[in-house]
């Protein structure tokens, strides 16, 4: 064998041996499942590059109709990377959803419509007693560490999967005496624990995400926007870079493309018909 294929070959394991230690695990993605519990279901399918978990979004435990909507049966389809690619420029968060949890539910953007603090202060909503609640189209989700129902205080646990492929976990984590908070967390609101990063779901602010640390491949949506700064929300003490900053940004704006994201993002966030409760 020729000098270079073995380097190729070792490349190769390497990468292999990289692979075990990015995205979500076979043991971790078997850990999507649902009881069937209030109309809940969930499949999940693979390729040799892809996760597809298709879900009704409905919560598999009790929920009430608080804010006052009522969830129904989405047609959720997330597909995420079994092997992430960090982002060479931390993604922006969209309104609405940016994961999902290992039951099917949403997980949104901690923002709501008004670009306002879903979860703490003044503009805090209404959650059930599973700490979620519905959108006006009957999406279930939640924007907080769900701590009542889906996780209790269970030590590594893996409460869903962000967009970009990265596992979330619960805040109990081995080798940490109390529940991590987003002071020991990066920008992301993620660490990297035995060599494998992990988004971690705090009690404090941003709750789930402060931005996307691996690249999203889905296309309909634009997430490389480069936030400037964090203290818009330095009241709440943790880093949160969300999507609807581009319309601030508007003047600097450099390209066709980033400018058709822009309208589309707009658009999005704008739309009277569905509000990001
Ligand atoms: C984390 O979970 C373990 C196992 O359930 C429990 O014994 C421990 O008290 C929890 N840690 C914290 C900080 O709550």
């Amino acid at each position: 064998m020729a000098p270079v294929s073995l380097v190729t070959v070792t490349m190769v394991t390497l990468c292999l041996y990289c692979d075990m230690t990015t995205g979500l695990s076979t043991s971790e993605a078997a850990q999507f499942t649902v009881s069937g519990s209030y109309s809940a279901t969930l499949t999940v399918s693979s390729t040799s590059t892809t996760y597809t978990i298709s879900s009704s979004g409905m919560p598999d435990h009790a929920w009430q109709s608080v804010n006052p909507n009522t969830p129904t049966a989405q047609n959720h389809v997330v597909t995420v990377p079994k092997t992430p690619t960090v982002a060479s420029t931390k993604g922006c968060l969209p309104m609405g959803q940016i994961a999902i949890t290992r039951t099917g539910v949403s997980l949104y953007n901690p923002l709501a419509s008004g670009y306002v603090n879903a979860v703490e202060g003044s503009s805090a909503e209404t959650f059930d007693s599973c700490d979620g609640h519905a959108t006006d189209r009957g999406d279930y989700h939640y924007h907080k560490l769900p701590s009542s129902c889906l996780w209790q205080n269970e030590l590594d646990y893996l409460i869903g999967v962000a967009m970009d492929g990265y596992p979330i976990y619960g805040p109990n984590t081995t080798g940490y005496s109390a529940w991590l908070t987003t002071s020991s967390l990066d920008d992301c609101h993620g660490i990297t624990i035995g060599g494998e990063y992990r988004y971690v779901a705090t009690t404090d602010f941003p709750y789930l995400l402060g931005c996307f640390h691996g690249v999203i491949s889905d296309s309909s949506f634009d997430t490389t926007y480069s936030c400037s700064s964090s203290t818009n929300y330095a009241q709440w003490n943790g880093y949160l870079c969300s999507c609807h900053e581009l319309s601030n940004a508007a003047n600097s704006l450099t390209s066709l493309s980033q400018i058709v994201t822009l309208v589309g993002l707009v658009a999005m966030s704008t739309a009277p018909s569905q509000q990001f409760l």
